[in-house]
């Protein structure tokens, strides 16, 4: 078969006859951008559309009462594309032909190779999860990969972060809570060391009491010796020596004696009896500074995964940002697809038919056209833009929208094509 490789495949004429609501409608759509399928509610346009799927997409689009009641002839469908391939289903079974320009024949497979299912079927993708949507763009994009690993850093590192948070904040709470003594020493006072001292001060005091001792045995021996003078007048040459000798050594007892002083021990015995309260306060003012050194590292801790998080953050945007998307402002956030930061369900109805036009058109590229039913949601104005929007993408898009207004080239009626309907405006759209 030959046919056009490169360019997208859009339709350029179609016949229907006798399919569901419609009894023979004709058209030919314009190249690009919006052909509005306008008429009252029951007239036949989403029937059209049913009746295209049907035709190109094969027989999972074959509507379920296909054949309309009452008709004499078994319903015909002849859809004419741009590259040249002419689509029939015709007779009793509505069998299939697909005809290229030198007059081969061939099949459903042909068809498969530019028409997407879900141009055909749209509502199939605005009906997906949110998940599956976003699925969708980041494989047309080509980034799910990267995106995923990124977006699984940052919920790891987010909730370890989150963890650390919450510890760092026990951690300072707990801090706050402990009681400090600002007039206790910065250190352990030590027991041993008073204990010392005041041995040493015994001892000291111990030596001096001898000494005082000896003072009095000496006055004592000297009272004693003058006595024994005074009755032994005789001896006392003898005596004399040793008198004179035991004076002089009382004298230097006497001057020994003179210069001692007691130390106090009060105050050695004052700290030993704090040194428990002492050393209380100085322990739970070094748990209270560990327990804030504690906190502080939690805190910096989590300083710095945040300055990590921002950083995959970014490069997820990054990511993002250097993808060839389908439309701008399209994102995936949490495995969602988003819009200009909102979620599907956030999407206006018009942003919706426009993100799924987007979309799908990418999904093969080779498809140059797209059905969209219910374009009521658009006003005017929306409506315009989307018809430049299309035509600036190439695209082809045949729309239904209840209305017999000048934005409709076609309007449907009792299914069959109104003929010169009063409303046409050529060339608005
Ligand atoms: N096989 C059939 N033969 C005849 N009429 C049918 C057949 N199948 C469905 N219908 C009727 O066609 C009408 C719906 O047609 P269709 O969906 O094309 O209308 P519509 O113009 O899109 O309407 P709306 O504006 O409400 O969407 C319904 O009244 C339905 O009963
Ligand atoms: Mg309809």
């Amino acid at each position: 078969m030959s046919e056009k490789l490169s360019a997208p495949v859009t339709i350029a004429s179609l016949e229907v006859e006798n399919v569901k609501r419609i009894k023979a409608v004709q058209f030919a759509p314009a190249a690009t951008g919006l052909t509005v399928l306008g008429g009252g509610n029951n007239q036949g346009k989403t029937s059209v559309l049913d009746a295209i799927a049907w035709a190109l997409g094969g027989e999972r689009f074959r509507p379920d009462g296909a054949a309309r009641d009452g008709a004499l002839a078994p319903p015909h469908l002849r859809v004419q594309l741009s590259n040249g391939l002419v689509v029939e289903r015709r007779g009793k079974n509505s069998a299939l032909t697909v005809t290229d320009p030198t007059g081969r024949r061939g099949g459903q497979q042909i068809l498969n190779e530019f028409v997407e299912q879900l141009a055909l079927d749209l509502p199939r993708f605005m009906e997906s999860s949110d998940r599956e949507k976003a699925d969708i763009l980041l494989r047309i994009i080509g980034v799910g990969d990267q995106l995923h690993m990124l977006d699984a850093q940052i919920k790891s590192l987010y909730d370890k972060r989150t963890a650390v948070g919450q510890i760092a904040d026990q951690k300072k709470a707990h801090a706050d809570s402990l009681e400090e003594y600002p007039d206790a020493p910065a250190e352990l006072v030590s027991a041993a060391d008073l204990i010392r001292r005041q041995q040493d001060i015994l001892a000291r005091n111990a030596e001096n009491q001898r000494l005082r001792g000896e003072r009095d045995r000496l006055r004592d021996r000297a009272c004693r010796l003058k006595e024994r003078m005074d009755a032994l007048q005789e001896q006392l040459r003898e005596l004399h020596d040793s008198y004179l000798e035991t004076m002089q050594e009382l004298e230097i007892a006497e001057h020994q004696a003179d210069g001692l002083q007691e130390e106090p021990t009060a105050a050695l015995e004052a700290a030993l009896s704090d040194v428990e309260e002492t050393n209380r306060k100085v322990r739970a003012n070094l748990e209270k500074s560990r327990a804030a050194d504690d906190a502080d590292a939690y805190r910096r801790q989590y300083d710095e995964m945040t300055a990590r998080l921002t950083n995959l953050r970014q490069r997820r945007t990054d990511l993002l940002n250097g993808a060839n998307l389908p439309l701008a402002g399209l994102g995936v956030e949490d495995g969602r697809l988003t819009y200009n930061g909102h979620t599907w369900r956030d999407m206006s109805g018009s942003e919706q038919l426009r993100v799924a036009t987007a979309i799908v058109r990418r999904l093969n590229p080779r498809c140059g056209f797209v059905l969209l039913d219910k374009l009521e949601q658009m006003d005017l104005q929306t409506l315009a833009e989307f018809g430049v929007w299309l035509r600036e993408q190439g695209l082809q898009a045949i729309a239904t929208r209840v209305s017999t207004g000048g934005e409709c080239q076609i309007i449907i009626e009792d299914g069959q094509v109104q003929t010169k309907p009063a409303q046409w405006q050529k060339g608005v759209f």
